[in-house]
């Protein structure tokens, strides 16, 4: 069986990373070829995780557009198939990288492989475009890894079959696990000496873009003048977008850090220190019972319910005054984490290896 995985930004590398170590384990012959979608975040996770592609179509753009990007694979991708003739193509989560790959192994009569099935938020806009990225590949997959039993349950109803269904859990408590095994050390010095209590915050999603986001980084102002004791450090998402704004409302402010985005085990370890994250992201809401820090999800719907019920996140939306009365009552002790040991939704680690084997079952 030959398995080629595609892949191209930093959440899909992070979870396809543990589907990787497990199939050298196995000695199951596993290619990888990657899109490059995310050129810098994507090179530093294959550095941690010790990946090195079979392949490399180098796409990014600056500032590209999804649908700039998606016609790049369409184009790139066909050759690496004919001459590869893989007999699953592995597409993870929700991205541009995904759908398209996905689109083009179908195209190719070749089948594919949907790690991390699933997920919806029910509205087509949020988020933009991954919901319909998702299930646009839920039609096209014949297998899919749902990291949930209410995923599973999503796919049900839009009338998917129960023999391409597989409940595994989410690699990326596996990729977690791992990264939690060993020590880290931080490439600023600054991380290290943090003191006091810390608050990390990510902000990429489109659909934050311009208002939203604006109102994201007047709560951080607002939570640092109130809280003196608290640090907060914000690893800038590099899409131009995103930089300009964070930079222009949050440089050179005290007790503020800005960072380049940090290596997954600064990041990892990071999230294990702070008091608090808040955060537009999809990982770190799956994250966020592993490392059993409290998460604010800056976004009015999630598609991770799993991660709400669980009691480590809380949806905050992106208006400031509910960003900063939700922040201020979790920094302030009025809002108590839940007990450490309730069961993780996400699964037990070992999603990786019940993937390859339901591979190796249907070849
Ligand atoms: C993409 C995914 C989103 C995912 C996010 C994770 C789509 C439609 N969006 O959004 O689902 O949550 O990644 O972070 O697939 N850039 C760099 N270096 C990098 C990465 C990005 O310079 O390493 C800049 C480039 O100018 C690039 C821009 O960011 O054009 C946007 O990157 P892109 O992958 O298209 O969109 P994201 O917003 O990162
Ligand atoms: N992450 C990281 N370094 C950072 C910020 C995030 O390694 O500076 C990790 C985080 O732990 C999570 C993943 O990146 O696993 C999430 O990526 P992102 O938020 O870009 O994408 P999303 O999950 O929203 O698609």
């Amino acid at each position: 069986m030959r398995i080629l995985t595609v892949f191209g930004t930093r959440p899909e590398a992070i979870k396809m990373a543990p589907i990787i170590r497990a199939a050298r384990a196995a000695k199951l012959e596993m290619q990888v070829c990657v899109t490059a979608q995310h050129r810098d975040m994507l090179d530093q996770m294959l550095r941690v995780f010790d990946i090195a592609p079979a392949r490399d179509l180098n796409l990014m753009q600056e500032n590209q557009t999804p649908l700039q990007f998606a016609a790049r694979v369409f184009e790139s991708l066909p050759p690496v198939l004919h001459k590869i003739r893989p007999d699953w193509l592995l597409v993870q989560g929700d991205t541009t990288t995904a759908f398209s790959a996905a689109f083009v192994a179908f195209q190719e009569k070749i089948r594919v492989g949907h790690v991390e099935a699933g997920l919806r938020t029910g509205d087509k806009h949020h988020p933009f475009p991954e919901e319909m990225n998702r299930r646009l590949i839920s039609s096209l997959a014949d297998l899919n890894f749902a990291p949930t039993p209410r995923a599973a349950a999503n796919l049900r109803a839009e009338g998917i079959s129960d023999s391409r269904i597989l409940v595994t859990g989410n690699t990326v408590v596996d990729a977690l696990n791992h990264i939690l095994s060993a020590p880290v050390s931080y490439s600023d010095p600054r991380l290290e000496k943090l003191s006091g209590k810390i608050l990390l915050v990510t902000a990429h999603r489109r659909e934050n873009f311009g208002a939203p986001l604006e109102q994201i980084c007047a709560a951080i102002r607002t939570l640092a003048q109130k809280f003196p004791e608290l640090s907060v450090v914000l690893p800038v998402h590099p899409n131009p977008s995103v930089r300009a704004a964070v930079t222009a409302q949050l440089a050179n402010r005290p007790r503020i850090l800005l960072t380049d985005p940090l290596s997954y085990p600064e990041f990892v370890h990071l999230m294990k220190r702070a008091a608090l994250i808040l955060s537009d992201s999809g990982g770190v809401q799956e994250e966020s019972p592993t490392v059993h820090t409290p998460v604010l999800v800056m976004r009015d719907v999630t598609e991770r319910p799993e991660a709400i019920e669980s009691g480590w996140a809380q949806l905050v939306g992106t208006s400031k005054d509910e960003i900063v009365s939700n922040a201020s009552a979790w920094l302030s002790g009025q809002k108590a984490a839940p007990p450490a040991n309730t069961l993780n939704p996400f699964g037990d680690g070992h999603a990786a290896e019940k993937i390859l084997r339901a591979l190796s079952v249907s070849n």
